[in-house]
């Protein structure tokens, strides 16, 4: 089987294409990638030895890459997008491009000849703010950002593909994933590496949002589990089960790394910031035989160990466009932060 992975060389794209090529021997994987500022080549550093590996620059929006890097391959599985909330609500133009038309570009290349699977990834957030009980795949869809937004057109544009044309699409939706190679402007990875230089931890609010958090490692056996097993036209959910507030998760970040608990601040909340995400699972585990295996307390741990031991990755991440970026995003709001809520 020869894949297409785009975005392969994000945080959950980098982690798919090295565990597919690992646990799957007959595997060819082509990443297709434009490197933005959340796509590193390091990231696939290790695998570029391995004859089963290609890596392809270019932009999924871009026809003529697209239909070069898609030469060959029988089953796509979309990653790449822009994924960051926050920056979503700064300015969505690119979220709009890279998360719908990029995948109508790549759907159009992918229908011009008979391929097995065109997986689109998408997100538990296409629910909107789920107060009580757990999302089911038949729920209704009620994105509020930006981001939420434009990854649930992308996924409605790509079902709507196999309806109409009988292009073999399946849409995954999965929680907050956590995990080595994690863009270091997302909570988990953002405040480990701020506890590591004893620099705030801004929660947002009042700390009191509910996620799902899932190790990065168990969604790739999912997805690629997914790849294996999934009939066209499904879509699954993929969730941990493992709901934890913001100030659970930020305390626990203290705890393991030795920092200073006084670093965490309240500063102001993000605009429309939905309250809890929770999914029901139980199609996945059903249809596929997938189920979480990585406790939260497991995973964090194994985070934070890579984070200490990659600590020349994360800073030189942290060193560029980022400083900027979070300079705009934080500097004023810590100034007025307060310690507890
Ligand atoms: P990421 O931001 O770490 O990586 C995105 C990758 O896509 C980067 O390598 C980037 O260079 C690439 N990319 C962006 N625009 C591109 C374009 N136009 N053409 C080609 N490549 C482009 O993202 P991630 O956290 O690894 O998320 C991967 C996918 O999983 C996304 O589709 C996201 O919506 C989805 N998802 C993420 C989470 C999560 O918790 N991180 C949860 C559920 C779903
Ligand atoms: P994030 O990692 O951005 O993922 P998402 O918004 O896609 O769920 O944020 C996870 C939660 O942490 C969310 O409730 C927002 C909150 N948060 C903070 O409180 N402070 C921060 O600096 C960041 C980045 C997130």
């Amino acid at each position: 089987m020869r894949l297409l992975v785009t975005g392969g060389a994000g945080f959950i794209g980098s982690n798919f294409t090295r565990m597919a090529l690992k646990n799957k021997p007959d595997w060819e994987v082509t990443v297709l990638d434009k490197l933005t500022y959340a796509g590193r080549r390091e990231n696939l550093e290790d695998l570029e030895t391995d004859p089963r590996f290609t890596f392809v620059l270019g932009d999924i929006c871009d026809e003529k890459a697209v239909s070069q890097a898609m030469e060959g391959c029988d089953t796509v599985v979309n990653f790449a997008a822009e994924t960051h909330v926050d920056r979503s609500i700064d300015d969505a133009s690119s979220f709009v491009r890279t998360d719908i038309e990029g995948v109508r570009v790549l759907l159009e290349e992918f229908r011009k000849e008979k391929r097995q699977l065109f997986l689109q990834i998408s997100t538990d957030e296409v629910y909107g703010s789920v107060e009580q009980g757990n999302s089911l795949e038949t729920d209704q869809l009620a994105p509020r950002s930006p981001y939420a937004a434009s990854k649930a057109g992308g996924e409605l544009l790509a079902m709507s593909y196999w309806t109409t044309y009988g292009v073999p699409v399946t849409v995954t939706r999965a929680s907050n994933n956590y995990g080595p190679f994690q863009y270091p402007e997302k909570l988990i990875p953002l405040f480990i590496t701020n506890a590591m230089t004893g620099e705030p931890l801004p929660l947002y609010g009042d700390g009191l949002n509910r996620r799902d958090w899932l190790f990065v490692e168990d969604n790739c056996n999912a997805l690629i589990m997914v790849v294996e097993k999934s009939e066209p036209g499904r879509i699954y959910n993929i969730g941990a089960g493992q709901e934890y507030n913001n100030r659970e998760v930020t305390s626990s970040i203290p705890e393991i790394t030795g920092a200073d608990k006084s670093l965490v601040r309240y500063i102001e909340d993000r605009p429309g910031h939905d309250r809890r995400y929770a999914l029901n699972v139980s199609l996945i585990e059903k249809e596929i035989g997938w189920k979480a295996s990585t406790g939260f307390g497991e995973g964090l741990r194994k985070t934070v160990d890579w984070y200490s031991r990659n600590s020349v990755w994360w800073q030189k991440v942290k060193s560029g466009e980022f400083r900027e970026y979070y300079l705009s995003m934080y500097h004023d709001r810590l100034t007025n932060s307060r310690e507890s809520k």
